[in-house]
Parts: structure tokens; C-alpha cells; sequence
């Protein structure tokens, strides 16, 4: 297994739900930190009980492509490098196909595929030159399989991260680079609070955070492509 300790891990949308989940969990495994927010002070506040200098924070928002070079930019001012990049910041609007418009559906292209593949863009040389680089996009069941009426649009936004997830998958593995997507059912955080699902039956952030954290340490001869977790029964189809 890969030793975290000395490497460089960024997540997006890190100051909440599965995004602080994984933080926790890489912290606790070695990993220094890179992590990105749209509330940068915010952010800082929710890690100041680790009192660990290994741990930064960024201001990113997707919707603006300048905080993408900004954060990959000072990320390799103040380490020197960066060894793994998990792409966790998302949005879920849940229209049905009558409601949905334009405006809800750039939205989520914008912070759920072209961030994602900015951030991508920027770090794949620094994640070649490690040897061992990591990248973890979080995508969803809603990129594998449309469930009846459901989000619509945000099926459409996680399909197109599942098709870029690939492309970057095939392109990237004679760098050493290891690609995986993290495709969860309903997982209990803010996104799925007015879901009207019992929170009981759902996956909690920190199990999907230890599964995530095994992937990225294994050697570059385990590569795991996708992670399909589910809390109940699923129909595809
Ligand atoms: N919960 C689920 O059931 C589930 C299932 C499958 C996949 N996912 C995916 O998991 C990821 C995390 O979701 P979550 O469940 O933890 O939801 P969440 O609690 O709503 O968190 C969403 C995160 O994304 C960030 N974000 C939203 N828009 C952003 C933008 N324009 N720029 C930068 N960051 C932005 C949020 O930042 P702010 O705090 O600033 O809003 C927050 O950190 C998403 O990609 C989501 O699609 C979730």
C-alpha cells in the first residue's frame, strides 16, 4: 500500500458532507491537505482542531474558473507538489423534465463537469511527475442508471462526469495515474435532507470516506475503475 505521509491530497467542496467525510478520513491516514471551498474562513474554522500545519485551505467555487488556477497555483506554492485530487464539490437540483430549465442544468454542467475537468487540466502534470497519482471523482448512481422520473438533469451532469471520469481513466494510466469514480445511492447529507428517505436506510459519508481512502492507497498494479455503493435495493433500467 501507498504510504500517505509527504504526499499532497486536494478535495473540492470539502467543508461538508462526503467532502469533510473524505478530509477527515485522508487527514487521519497521513494524506496533507489541499482542500477547497467556496467559504474559505468557514472551511479554515471546521479544521482548526487539528492544529495541523499540513492542512490548508483554499477559496474555490466551480463557477469561477480564475479560483481553479489560484488554488492548483498556491497548492503547489506552499507543498511543492500534488500527488491526488478528489473532485467531491457537486450540486443536485432535482427538477422533473417539465421543470427543467437551461439556467439549472448550466448550473450543474458547470460545477459538476467542466470543474472537475478543469481542476483535472491543471494538476494531471504534477500528478504524472509523483509516479503514483491519484485522482478520485465523486459521481454518483445518478451517472450510472436513470431511476424512473428522478433528476433528470442531474442524471445528465453525472453521466457526462462518468464519460469525462473514463476518458481521464484511459488517458492518464501509463503516467501512473489511477482513476477511480465513487458511484453512491443516497448518501445522508445536506443533498438528500428534503429527499423525504428515511436518513436511517442511507450510506454514511465516513464508510464511503473508508472505502475511498483504501482506493487510493493501493499500489498502481490495483487500480479500481468504479465504486457502485448502494443502501437499498436498486432497479436498473
Ligand atoms: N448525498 C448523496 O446522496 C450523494 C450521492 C451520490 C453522489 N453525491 C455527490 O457527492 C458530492 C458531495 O455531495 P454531498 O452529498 O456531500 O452534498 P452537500 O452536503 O450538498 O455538499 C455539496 C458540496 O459541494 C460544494 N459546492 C456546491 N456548489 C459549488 C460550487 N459552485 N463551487 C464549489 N463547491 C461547490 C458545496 O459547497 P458549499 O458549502 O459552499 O455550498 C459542498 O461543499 C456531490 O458531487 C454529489 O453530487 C452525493
Amino acid at each position: 500500500m501507498i504510504d500517505p505521509n509527504g504526499r499532497v491530497m486536494m478535495v473540492s467542496g470539502a467543508n461538508r458532507g462526503i467532502g469533510a467525510a473524505l478530509a477527515e478520513r485522508f487527514h487521519s491516514d497521513g494524506w496533507a491537505l489541499s482542500l477547497g471551498a467556496r467559504n474559505r474562513e468557514e472551511l479554515e474554522e471546521s479544521v482548526t482542531r487539528w492544529g495541523d500545519d499540513n492542512v490548508r485551505c483554499y477559496h474555490y467555487d466551480a463557477l469561477n474558473s480564475s479560483t481553479a488556477d489560484a488554488w492548483v497555483e498556491e497548492t503547489l506554492s506552499d507543498f511543492g507538489r500534488i500527488d491526488g485530487l478528489t473532485n467531491n464539490a457537486g450540486v443536485g437540483h432535482m427538477e422533473s423534465l417539465s421543470d427543467l430549465s437551461e439556467e439549472i442544468l448550466d448550473e450543474m454542467w458547470s460545477v459538476n463537469v467542466k470543474g472537475p475537468l478543469r481542476l483535472i487540466q491543471r494538476t494531471l502534470p504534477h500528478l504524472a511527475s509523483c509516479g503514483e497519482g491519484r485522482i478520485v471523482n465523486v459521481v454518483s448512481l445518478s451517472g450510472k442508471r436513470v431511476k424512473g422520473t428522478f433528476a433528470p438533469g442531474y442524471a445528465m451532469s453525472k453521466h457526462a462526469l462518468l464519460a469525462l471520469h473514463h476518458a481521464v481513466r484511459h488517458a492518464t494510466f501509463e503516467h501512473g495515474i489511477r482513476v477511480t469514480a465513487i458511484c453512491p445511492g443516497y448518501v445522508e447529507t445536506d443533498m438528500t435532507a428534503s429527499f423525504g428517505v428515511d436518513p436511517s436506510i442511507m450510506i454514511q459519508a465516513a464508510d464511503l470516506a473508508e472505502t475511498v481512502a483504501t482506493i487510493v492507497r493501493l499500489p498502481n498494479t490495483a487500480t479500481v475503475a468504479e465504486i457502485l455503493m448502494t443502501c437499498e435495493p436498486e432497479v436498473l433500467g
